[in-house]
């Protein structure tokens, strides 16, 4: 037993996943497609994916966001376990990647409650906001530029409803958030985010050590 949190080395991992991923043949495949990308990395890991769904699920979301959406795995996560009025708006830059998110969730049927939003994230958030939409989300996932999440974040506690959450990808940057003067504006604004929330009296908050740090923000 141990009362920090465990480091897990290669089996440990392979058993986590062995015994507890339930990831679908088409999550599978669009996890095998991505991996013969260059940036494959880019993808959230898939136990990461499969919690991702479980808080959907936990917490009934129907209006959701995600900030970066890549092939989109971590959207077809999410959506397969919304409610079937729920509605999902992907925010990324044009990229070939689009056409392969959209084939996904066309061929999964849930091409009716994704809507793909092409421009920088921060015009489409802030249009969300000049179109009345403040307050009405459950759930804002932010994975995309780095340098932006303390911008993303302001603008996804005006977006989120009280009591909703706003979720973090890379909170732990590959270790990268250990670094004493890092050159790197990503590594800098992840700094500042982590320290910046820490602090803020407007959310609870928790960090897991899941896929690269998962951050969890509820809007209190
Ligand atoms: C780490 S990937 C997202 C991975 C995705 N969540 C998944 O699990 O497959 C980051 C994405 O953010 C997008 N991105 C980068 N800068 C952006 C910006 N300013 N606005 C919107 N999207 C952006 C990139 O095009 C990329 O697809």
């Amino acid at each position: 037993m141990t009362n920090r949190t465990l480091k897990l080395d290669d089996d440990l991992y392979r058993y986590l996943l062995e015994v507890s991923l339930r990831e679908t043949p088409l999550l599978k495949r669009l996890r095998d497609e991505t991996a013969q990308l260059a940036n494959a990395q880019w993808q959230i890991a898939p136990e990461q994916g499969q919690f991702m769904a479980l808080l959907v699920r936990l917490s009934g979301a129907r209006r959701i966001i995600e900030v970066g959406t890549f092939t989109g795995y971590s959207a077809l996560c999410m959506a397969q376990a919304m409610p079937a009025d729920g509605r999902l708006i992907c925010c990324d830059i044009p990229g070939d990647y689009n056409a392969t998110a959209e084939r996904y969730w066309r061929e999964a049927g849930l091409a009716g409650c994704i809507e793909q939003r092409l421009a920088p994230a921060l015009e489409t958030l802030a249009a969300l906001e000049a179109a009345g939409q403040a307050g009405s989300f459950d759930l804002i996932f932010i994975d995309a530029d780095k340098a932006n999440y303390p911008a993303y974040f302001e603008h996804a506690l005006g977006l989120v409803r009280q009591g909703g959450l706003i979720l973090f990808d890379n909170t732990l940057w590959s270790g990268r958030v250990l670094e004493q003067h890092p050159d790197s504006v990503d590594t800098r604004a992840i700094q500042a985010l982590n320290r910046a929330l820490k602090d803020d009296a407007r959310i609870d908050l928790s960090l897991l050590p899941l896929g690269d740090g998962l951050t969890l923000c509820r809007k209190r």
